[in-house]
């Protein structure tokens, strides 16, 4: 470190480090909690990222959000590799990143490992550095499948909106014994296939809690999964309360006590890594 020409101290370097699959792991190594936001161009990646978010995912969601449809089902290839490039762009000229996560959507990887690995190096190259994919059962072979070949991958598994027809509708999953078990057998083969990340969707707090305890190796993050994750994830839109439908009951609107979407943003994540929200009591089953 070079001496200032006026005798003082440099400035501490306050730049944030890029987020890194190695930042998220070692995170969680010491118990912090991960904050994830959805987000889906440069504008909002950015001002996420300026707030601290760990990590930003560009989620199918956005055929509902950004496309107006009522399932993610519609969502193209093309549309996610376009939006993750428009994320990308908007973190590029930050000071240190946030890792960027996107979807593989609904036809893009259930034909075949092949499929599966072609749609995801076009996520990669559109500028994810990890890629999510829903399900457990069949879809754990396609996981490390993808992480053989040096793709990171994030597991999500409860409430599958890519499924929600076969689900029947937006509903808590892994209430009864039998489901439960399969969600933490699912859980624990998506960690031992090498995943980097799980989310867990619309579970009782209290099962993923359990299965994030064990799941020592591959950190959870939980949307209406209670409190006891290992990270959050929100819709952007939810959390500013822009829901055209009916907001979710785990969603908590962080534009209602700050009026202005950095704080907001920044209010979230402070949240998370307090451990206040979610709150047991108002946001989980
Ligand atoms: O698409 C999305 O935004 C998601 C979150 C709901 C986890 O998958």
């Amino acid at each position: 470190m070079s001496a200032s020409p006026y005798g003082s101290q440099p400035a501490a370097d306050t730049r944030r480090k890029p987020v890194t699959t190695a930042t998220i792991a070692a995170m969680h190594q010491r118990g912090e909690r991960i904050a994830m936001l959805t987000a889906y161009d440069a504008t909002f990646a950015a001002v996420a990222n300026a707030a601290g978010v760990d990590a930003i995912l560009v989620g199918d969601s956005l055929g509902m959000v950004c496309q107006g449809s009522t399932y993610t089902v519609s969502v193209s290839l093309e549309s996610m590799a376009y939006h993750t490039q428009c994320v990308a762009k908007g973190l590029a000229r930050a000071d240190g990143a946030a890792l960027i996560i996107a979807d593989l959507p609904f036809g893009a990887y259930r034909q075949s490992r092949e499929q599966a690995i072609a749609s995801a190096i076009a996520l990669m190259q559109a500028g994810a550095q990890m890629v999510k994919l829903e399900g457990g059962g069949w879809a754990i072979e396609v996981v490390a499948f993808l992480v053989e070949r040096g793709i990171p991958v994030c597991g999500h598994l409860g409430l599958t909106p890519q499924t929600v027809s076969a689900l029947g509708g937006y509903r808590v999953q892994g209430r009864e014994n039998e489901a439960a078990h399969r969600l933490r057998s699912d859980a624990l083969a998506l960690q031992q296939a090498g995943a980097s990340m799980a989310a867990f969707e619309m579970i009782p707090a209290a099962l993923a809690r359990d299965i994030t305890e064990e799941m020592t190796a591959c950190p959870t993050i939980g949307i209406g999964a209670g409190s006891g994750t290992a990270g959050q994830v929100l819709v952007m839109h939810d959390m500013l309360g822009m829901n055209l439908g009916r907001m979710p009951k785990f969603v908590k609107n962080f534009m209602q006590e700050t009026g202005d979407i950095r704080e907001a943003f920044a209010a979230y994540v402070q949240a998370v890594k307090q451990g206040v929200f979610p709150d047991n009591a108002q946001h989980a089953w």
